[in-house]
């Protein structure tokens, strides 16, 4: 058993048929719950010091679940666009995070069983009875057993999963015959359609630094056709990709897209630091006033609603083929 020991929460162990992912050791409740403070945000550390550069302080946990309402609103309310039935579906979520789209998916599909698993202890302890939460590294090795699951749903890893088709193997073995599997990633680099956003924009520059330096970790931010070519390398079917518009600000004319904007921007109050400040000092060892100093710039630059800029959301999702 992997990490069950590990998580307070009550569960049904028995009719699942997992064991989580392989993980050093199973007594180290303490450690799971290991947190650093550094450049003012808190950051979980038992799986490595760099393993996940996002904080996961209250900040940070609130800005996930408005991203969560950003998703949904992109994808017209839905929680996925794999064509799943609403039957007894054991789903899993990789890097869930708060939990907030395994526990939509558990209310939603009262007959499902849904899993979430992350790095971070940081979900709620009331969920839907449907619904349990398990703390481990989805890059190491899986101990789930094969064809375990209906569906598997991953959001929003780009900033920390270095190896994709070592993951993409793991989650097909996985995934049940005639199972689904889905990925949602933002690109990342700022656009925009009427050319007010342009390279030298500090907002942009500090975007694109970002996502150069997670990169050199071989941390990829997804362009069109990437979560597609994933799918299909590691094997699955009849994929299908969608992309949608992020716009930053509520300068769309839209209502919808509007309403999307004003979310975004309030998630960029705290989200340009945390996804910068840690790849700026760590690994490019910048100095900390320094790298504050690109992202205050960024911020106040977010906020000029002249400048029509947008990031792309990427859906994918692919079938296991039936045997
Ligand atoms: C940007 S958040 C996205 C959370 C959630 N998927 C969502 O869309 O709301 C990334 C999450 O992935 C988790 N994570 C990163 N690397 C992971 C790994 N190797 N195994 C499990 N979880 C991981 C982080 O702890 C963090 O909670």
């Amino acid at each position: 058993m992997a990490s069950q020991g590990l998580i307070e929460m009550e569960m049904e162990v028995n009719d699942w048929s997992s064991d989580g992912y392989v993980t050093s050791t199973q007594s180290l409740r303490a450690s799971i719950n290991e947190t650093i403070f550094e450049n003012g945000r808190r950051y979980h550390t038992y799986y490595g010091y760099d393993k996940n550069m996002l904080p996961v302080d209250e900040a940070e946990q609130d800005r996930l679940d408005l991203h969560h309402e950003v998703f949904l609103s992109m994808m017209d309310g839905k929680l996925h666009a794999a064509p799943i039935d609403s039957g007894k579906q054991r789903i899993l979520d990789i890097g869930t995070g708060t939990g907030i789209w395994a526990v939509d998916m558990a209310d939603t599909y009262p007959n499902a069983k849904v899993i979430g698993t992350d790095l971070s202890p940081i979900q709620p302890k009331w969920v839907p009875p449907n619904c349990r939460f398990e703390v481990d590294d989805a890059e190491l090795e899986w101990t789930y057993r094969a064809e375990s699951f209906d569906f598997i749903h991953v959001r929003n890893l780009a900033a920390s999963i270095s190896d994709w088709p070592r993951m993409m193997s793991e989650i097909y073995r996985a995934t049940k015959p005639g199972g689904y599997v889905e990925i949602g990633e933002l690109g990342g680099r700022l656009f925009s359609d009427d050319g007010t956003m342009t390279e030298e924009n500090p907002l942009k520059k500090s975007f694109d630094l970002t996502i150069d330096t997670l990169e050199t970790l071989g941390r990829t931010f997804p362009v069109a056709g990437t979560l597609q070519g994933r799918l299909e390398a590691a094997g699955f079917a009849d994929v299908k990709e969608f992309s949608y518009k992020q716009p930053y600000g509520p300068w769309p004319k839209d209502k919808r897209m509007k309403q999307i904007g004003a979310m975004a921007l309030v998630m960029l109050d705290t989200g340009i630091e945390a996804y910068g400040i840690a790849p700026y000092t760590r690994i490019l060892k910048m100095d900390p006033g320094e790298a504050s100093k690109i992202i205050h710039e960024a911020k106040e630059v977010a906020k000029d609603l002249s400048i029509h800029t947008h990031s792309m959301y990427y859906v994918a999702y692919g079938r296991k083929p039936a045997e």
